[in-house]
């Protein structure tokens, strides 16, 4: 599309259901933000997704998608490439990026190529792979942290304190979500930082500091009203929270990121920080941390949706025009 687009003018598509575990979370964001568009007047319109077969036909109802999938189709790449070949833009980061972000082995070698701090980790291969993530448990040290290669919103995520309790969580974890990994447990702070392209610019959002009221944050902390605490900003010496924020844009630059995102860090008591993942299609929920990182910087639900919407085309931004 050559130039800039009368904004007002476009049908947009708030892509949102879609199959994967997440699809609750995702009509909730969808809601909002369509909700939003609509308050600021633009021409937007809902496409709920419930089975592939729907996809193409919706999509070829709007001009420009405003993706708020999460997990599965929407956040790993497979519908990014999929506008790329319909030629219609698309909200946030491309395909490859996305990918990249979701498969959090990819993520983690990409953050130590460029040089970037994720915990230490250990990948058991297929053949004897419980052997290997036995003995790389005890490498790694207790408590370890069990993941699948590929989930969200804590989904199968799962401490383990003890030995004992190890093998029944890999092979559950293995049954229920295929690979998985290992990775050593950072004590300290769980804070989360915005990302968010303003006129051109990619700016770290005021930290929040998570503190889950019991257990950690798992997905129950996650979309419980009141089981979380936040702290915004998160209460940690201001070079700390700096160093955390610049981390966090590189982990979004490292990954090729764009638009927006949202990356999970550790901090230490000693004020070191390690990247953990990085969301490339945040939660936009009532309770998700994005919104309420933009607000802490002065940025309304409204206009953070306008400057996602923005990010629908990569050339020639100009984000002080919604017009
Ligand atoms: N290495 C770790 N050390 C301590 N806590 C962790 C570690 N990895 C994950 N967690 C906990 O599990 C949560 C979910 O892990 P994360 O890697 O962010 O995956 P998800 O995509 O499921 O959000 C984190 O927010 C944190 O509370
Ligand atoms: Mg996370």
């Amino acid at each position: 599309m050559a130039g800039w687009p009368k904004w007002r003018q476009l049908r947009i598509g708030v892509l949102m259901g879609g199959l994967s575990a997440e699809r609750e979370v995702s009509l909730r964001s969808g809601e909002n933000v369509y909700r939003a568009l609509k308050a600021r007047g633009y021409n937007a319109i809902k496409l709920e997704l419930s089975s592939p077969d729907e996809l193409i036909p919706k999509l070829a109802e709007v001009d420009l998608v405003f993706i708020c999938l999460h997990g599965g189709l929407g956040e790993d790449g497979t519908i990014q490439a999929l506008l790329d070949c319909l030629g219609k833009p698309y909200t946030g980061s491309g395909a490859l990026a996305s990918r990249l972000a979701l498969d959090k082995l990819l993520a983690k070698e990409a953050f130590l190529r460029a040089g970037l701090p994720t915990p230490p980790y250990i990948h058991p291969d297929s053949e004897g792979w419980l052997a290997a993530a036995l003995e790389g448990a005890e490498r790694l040290g207790f408590p370890v942290v069990v993941k699948p290669r590929a989930e969200g919103s804590s989904l199968g995520v799962r401490i383990v304190h003890s030995p004992a309790e190890l093998e029944a969580a890999l092979r559950e974890t293995k049954e229920r979500f295929g690979d998985l990994y290992l990775e050593k447990f950072i004590p300290g702070k769980e804070v989360t930082a915005g990302i968010l392209r303003i006129g051109g610019e990619d700016r770290a959002l005021p930290l929040i500091e998570l503190r889950p009221r019991e257990g950690f944050y798992d997905y129950k902390a996650k979309y419980t009203p009141g089981a979380t605490e936040f702290i915004i900003p998160a209460a940690l010496e201001p070079e700390v929270a700096q160093k955390a924020q610049e981390l966090a844009l590189a982990a979004h630059h490292a990954l090729g990121c764009f638009g927006f995102s949202r990356v999970d860090l550790r901090v230490t008591e000693a004020g070191e920080a390690f990247i953990l993942e990085v969301n490339t299609i945040p939660g936009m929920t009532a309770t998700s941390d994005l919104p309420k990182a933009a607000a802490a910087a002065g940025i309304p639900f409204e206009e953070l949706v306008e400057y996602m919407l923005k990010t629908a085309f990569k050339e020639g931004e100009d984000a002080r025009s919604f017009d």
